[in-house]
């Protein structure tokens, strides 16, 4: 959740490291710093609590000059974001540390460390890393054998880096279940957490596996494994343009990201689709043969990432008849699973680095999973390398912290999963899947005629600038929908909002309906459109405001309290992908129009990957 950034060169490194930092800025954003080993031949740091751009303006006014340097984005976990707990951590002046993720034991390395004679000056879990490395020194004068030992008191997660006065050659970095990235240049190397980073110096990068521990010279790298062999690494050539994570002319990531949808789309569905099936070789060249076996199907995911699983349900139910369960990572990893036999274990996830997706992962393996899959973004991710099948959803990097092109492209992937599986076990009609094809090379078309209602939903946003509370309503695979609206509102414009399944309303929060009170709805034209107008019924009643998000073929009415947006009418399929794009841009224009941080909410950071 926060991230790493480091240089060694013959050039000025400081802003390489500061480009780097807010190109990383949407995981972590409540401090940031850099220590720099300068010209003068002194280890000196800068830090700043805020943004990024906050550093910036520190290091106009007192540059750090030097070639070798280590920098940091945090998200705070252990300690307020201050000053004295932004990274990097010092010992004894002549050794820096930056560290992603969390050390459990910090409490007792601390104890013993401050017995040892060492002063913390921070409450973080990062700054034991750095007295212990320093202690180390005493018995280890090499500072990769000194990490070594260091690592081997290490419990938790991390992806570090240090830098040393005393051997100002080299950045060392050891990776375990943070990820880390080497990217090679000539005549100097980089690090850095993500790769987004570092696209503006190199497109070639090494990426450390669990355990690894490398050290890197302007001109050499060496890498050990987690048994302490040295070990090569293969070198990745990055193919996505660096303008990927560029605002071009949209005013924020996420607007940029939601226009997105259409192509981003086309994208995944690209050499996955024949005439009239999916590709099960998309998945894997063993896919063909797991599919077959398949009896059900556990999915595990975080947030958004879960509610287009809740939505695959549907789909893998009502399509495939295999029955499908659906549970949150953080509930899923610590619980006691019955495994039925036959069981696809799926994972879902942006990122591929979210800390209980992958917990849940590592600890299905064990559990008696007849194969796992992840349904993943970023090709390169722990989720994915550690996963038997890959459908990879081909979004581009997602910057904004609210997930918008993610979400639609994981549902694509989850409708491409379920009609492979349905055709696999032979559990699916092929008519319906030929029409399922069909309708699917028409939805990017049809997600372009959605972005087209961008104004009339500006509009329809200026009903939620004044309030506090809002509620979402949706029935069968349109409730998870309402679910990741209201997940989207609550995020970036900070307005309370809940979701209900529009049959519950009756059983409780109807007591909430007032005129202070908007109540979204999407409503498809599909089996239960009477029921949710019967529900709609019930709002109108209590003198709540009900926004209609409606299919045009459901001849829906504007009246007094009832604005109801006509939608372009869709396969039944598809409704759950079209009708997430208006609720997107309902909460960013709701966010513009209450002057929040669309792109990086307070509290939040982008990939989770700490508990
Ligand atoms: C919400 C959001 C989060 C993520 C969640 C899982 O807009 O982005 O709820 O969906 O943190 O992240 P990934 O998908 O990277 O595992």
């Amino acid at each position: 959740m926060c991230g790493i950034v480091g240089a060694i060169a013959e050039r000025q490194i400081s802003a390489i490291l500061i480009e780097g930092l807010k190109r990383l800025e949407y995981r972590g954003y409540d401090s940031a710093g850099v220590a720099v080993f300068t010209d003068n031949q002194q280890l000196q740091r800068c830090r700043r609590i805020g943004k990024v751009a906050e550093l910036e303006q520190a290091l106009t006014a007192a540059p750090l000059v030097g070639r070798l340097g280590i920098a940091h984005t945090r998200w705070a976990t252990h300690g307020a974001p201050t000053e004295a707990n932004a990274h990097p951590h010092f010992s004894a002046n002549d050794l820096a540390v930056v560290h992603n993720g969390i050390i459990e034991n910090h409490e007792e390395l601390r104890a013993r460390l401050q017995g040892l004679g060492y002063v913390f000056s921070s409450q973080t879990d990062t700054e034991t890393i750095v007295h212990l490395l320093h202690h180390l020194q005493k018995t280890h004068a090499d500072l990769g054998d000194a990490l070594k030992a260091a690592v081997q008191q290490l419990h938790g997660a991390y992806g570090l880096a240090v830098i040393s006065a005393k051997q100002p050659d080299r950045i060392l970095a050891a990776r375990s279940g943070s990820p880390l990235v080497i990217g090679l240049g000539i005549g100097e190397n980089f690090l850095a957490s993500d790769p987004l980073a570092l696209r503006q110096v190199t497109d070639r990068f090494i990426y450390l596996e669990e355990g690894d521990i490398a050290e890197i010279r302007r001109d050499s790298l060496q890498i050990w494994d987690q048994a302490g062999q040295p070990v090569q690494r293969e070198t990745v050539h990055y193919k996505e343009s660096a303008e990927a994570a560029e605002k071009g002319a949209y005013r924020h990531f996420m607007l940029k990201e939601i226009h997105e949808q259409p192509k981003v789309v086309q994208r995944t569905l690209e050499d996955r689709l024949a005439a009239d099936h999916v590709l099960i070789q998309a998945f894997g060249p063993q896919a063909a043969e797991l599919f077959s076996q398949v009896r059900n199907v556990q999915i595990v995911a975080c947030g958004t990432s879960y509610h287009a699983g809740m939505v695959a349900r549907y789909w893998l139910e009502s399509l495939t008849g295999i029955p499908c369960q659906v549970e949150v990572a953080s509930e899923f990893r610590y619980r006691k699973v019955a495994v039925q036999p036959g069981s696809l274990f799926v994972s879902i996830s942006q990122s591929g680095e979210t800390a209980d997706t992958l917990a849940a992962l590592r600890n299905a393996k064990d559990s008696g999973y007849l194969a796992s899959l992840a349904i993943c973004n970023v090709g390169t991710s722990s989720l994915v390398r550690e996963s038997d099948l890959t459908l990879l959803t081909r979004a581009g990097p997602e910057i904004g912290v609210a997930s918008t092109k993610a979400f639609t492209t994981q549902l694509v992937g989850l409708l491409l999963l379920t009609l492979a599986l349905g055709r696999a076990r032979g559990t699916l009609d092929a008519a319906v899947e030929a029409q399922a094809v069909q309708a699917l090379r028409g939805l990017p078309n049809l997600l372009e005629q959605a972005l087209g209602m961008d104004r009339q939903i500006e509009k329809v946003a200026e009903l939620f600038a004044e309030k506090h509370h809002t509620l979402f309503l949706g029935r069968g695979e349109q409730y998870p929908v309402a679910m990741e609206g209201a997940l989207k509102l609550k995020e970036i414009s900070y307005i309370h909002a809940e979701a209900y399944p529009a049959g519950e309303l009756k059983h409780g929060p109807l007591a909430l309906v007032d005129s202070d009170m908007p109540v979204v709805t999407v409503a498809p034209n599909n089996e239960l459109l009477e029921k949710l107008k019967s529900n709609l019924q019930e709002v109108r009643a209590r003198g709540g405001q009900l926004i209609v998000f409606a299919d045009e073929e459901a001849r829906m009415e504007n009246g007094e309290g009832t604005l109801v947006v006509n939608m372009p009418h869709a396969h039944e399929l598809l409704a759950p992908i079209l009708y997430t794009l208006p609720l997107q841009l309902l909460s960013y224009h709701v966010a513009v129009l209450k002057g929040t941080d669309v792109d990086q909410p307070r509290n939040l950071a982008k990939s989770v990957t700490v508990e």
